[in-house]
């Protein structure tokens, strides 16, 4: 395969952006979409080609904007869909496209579709929604546990019927059953698609189809329930929906579609990617879970060795080498920051950062770098459950206490996990708030901010920043990094990461010491010509310091 024949989402870098913590232009604490245009020449600098926004639409922001209330308008906090139209025509001019995220398994409670829906059992919205009676002894249909905690069952007085949420109660699912709900979610991709967006990220869409009958499942260990994951997950008959989405929304366009679907098995990808397929990319989380092999209870977390995280790694690799494309990521919204999830603990974090950005430039797909991952942005440990706004923390907390956890043993658990992680505002200058906003931050800026920052980087040539530029452009220059074969090499290695990147007769060898060790090289990479480093003096052309990072031709 040539990059020519390659789309131009195969060639590009996307940049994911958390519109809440990324720029306000306002002094109300919370980002907004004049912030983000005002940065374009930053990202055209990074050498990035689409954002991806988390949602803006109008929501009650229970889940941050997972819970939409109006699927085709702007929520006030974020700007107006002028501002909206500004971004695409702006970023247009830096090469940049949009792209957006449909969260079409559920809406907000505050949704007109479910205001009407539950105001009684024969509205024109009443099965618009999964909705049923209770067990004779009054209790929830099913024994099933959101996803975040608790019963994925909420009462409704007005109907005296349950209905059912896979996340939050305030997140009722839809009932894709029912062709008006469809239509009605592929109107309202299509308005985005006439207003020009480069493509649509979806959110968890594994979870749209349900079971002809919702049953009780089989109780697990953590709180004698059962994980709505494994009750809906995948429902056979899911891909008919999901075709007739593509024939009725995405087909035809110049766009890119990248669907949050872990689960989906190796031997089914062909049906959900690809040519044929309902979507262009998966996001799949086997390299995330490598520490929660039984499912993500914080509690849970495994011990895990860097051969578990290369094997799932190269798997993936393996999997989309002809089918489909593969979105790399090691950072979204919901991920502690990758340097505490993936690197040692005690590793310098700059060196650690680098590390990490080498990988996922320089594998074969998609890269996707969230915002502040670039600068090398860390977790922050707020102090007490209270100051967390992750509705999930909250959840994963009550899960720890219930499972006999003390509070400070459930507290260390959220600090680490805690989608806030992610989340704290975008750290810009050593201005105040680090230059995010005037005002109180919704969350706290990560102290760090005075080292860590876009401006302090950008005038360092050995920071993240300039790591990540240079990078970029290692990846503009070599087609083979594009478009070439991988194959991992020196698979048993608790300490290296390496792969070669093949194209026709030139080749490509990544080397990465993720451990705290000095680690000799075998003979056969210690003689090639370096072409990036990530240690810029004394280089031991027959060693890697810790963290270090070479490429070789
Ligand atoms: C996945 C999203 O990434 C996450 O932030 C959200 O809470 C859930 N889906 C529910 O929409």
């Amino acid at each position: 395969m040539t990059t020519n024949k390659l789309e131009w989402w195969q060639k590009t870098i996307v940049y994911q952006i958390y519109p809440k913590s990324f720029l306000d232009t306002t002094g109300k604490g919370t980002g907004d979409l004049n912030g983000i245009i005002s940065r374009l020449d930053y990202l055209q600098s990074l050498g990035i080609g689409a954002i991806w926004l988390t949602p803006i639409y109008p929501s009650p922001m229970i889940d941050n904007g997972y819970d939409i209330s109006d699927y085709t308008a702007i929520d006030p906090a974020y700007g107006t869909m002028a501002d909206f139209e500004r971004l695409i025509a702006e970023a247009d001019k830096h090469g940049i496209k949009i792209v957006m995220d449909l969260v079409y398994n559920h809406t907000s409670d505050q949704h007109k579709w479910f205001l009407e829906s539950k105001s009684s059992r024969d509205n024109a919205k009443s099965d618009w929604y999964i909705w049923r009676d209770a067990k004779t002894d009054g209790t929830a249909p099913t024994n099933w546990r959101s996803i975040f905690g608790g019963s994925s069952w909420t009462w409704c007085e007005e109907r005296q019927q349950y209905y059912l949420h896979t996340f939050a109660s305030q997140q009722p699912d839809l009932n894709w059953d029912n062709p008006n709900v469809r239509q009605a979610l592929y109107d309202a991709a299509n308005f985005w698609i006439k207003k020009g967006v480069g493509g649509f990220r979806i959110d968890a869409i594994i979870y749209i189809k349900k079971p002809q009958n919702l049953v009780d499942g089989k109780p697990d260990d953590i709180d004698g329930t059962v994980s709505v994951h494994n009750m809906i997950a995948n429902t056979p008959g899911i891909l008919d929906y999901l075709y007739e989405m593509r024939r009725n929304v995405f087909d035809g366009h110049n766009i890119f579609t990248v669907a949050e679907a872990n689960s989906v098995q190796p031997e089914e990808l062909k049906y959900w990617v690809g040519k044929h397929g309902a979507f262009d990319m998966l996001f799949e989380f086997n390299h995330l879970n490598v520490m929660f092999p039984d499912g993500e209870v914080w509690y849970n977390s495994k011990s895990w060795k860097l051969t578990d995280l290369k094997s799932v790694l190269t798997a993936s690799q393996a999997a989309t080498s002809d089918n489909g494309w593969y979105p790399i990521f090691f950072e979204n919204h919901d991920q502690p920051r990758s340097i505490n999830q993936f690197c040692p603990a005690g590793a310098d974090p700059v060196k650690s950062a680098k590390a990490i950005a080498a990988v996922l430039l320089t594998l074969r797909g998609t890269p996707f770098i969230y915002q502040g991952q670039e600068l090398g942005m860390t977790n922050t440990a707020f102090s007490s459950i209270n100051e967390y706004n992750d509705i999930a923390s909250y959840g994963q907390y009550e899960l720890a206490i219930n499972a006999g956890f003390t509070p400070e043993q459930a507290l260390k658990f959220v600090q680490f996990f805690s989608r806030d992680n992610a989340r704290t505002p975008m750290q810009w200058s050593t201005d105040k708030n680090a230059g995010f906003s005037t005002g109180k931050t919704w969350l706290p800026v990560n102290e760090n901010y005075i080292k860590v920052n876009a401006d302090v980087e950008s005038e360092d040539k050995d920071s993240v920043l300039s790591w990540y530029k240079q990078l970029v452009k290692l990846r503009g220059q070599h087609e083979e990094l594009i478009s070439g074969t991988y194959e991992e090499i020196l698979t048993d290695s608790e300490e290296l990461f390496a792969f070669v990147r093949k194209l026709n007769d030139t080749e490509l060898t990544i080397i990465v010491n993720f451990s705290l060790n000095n680690v000799e090289l075998p003979k056969e990479l210690t003689g090639k010509t370096i072409i990036l480093d990530s240690e810029t003096d004394n280089i031991n052309t027959k060693a890697l310091r810790p963290m270090e990072v070479r490429i070789v031709e």
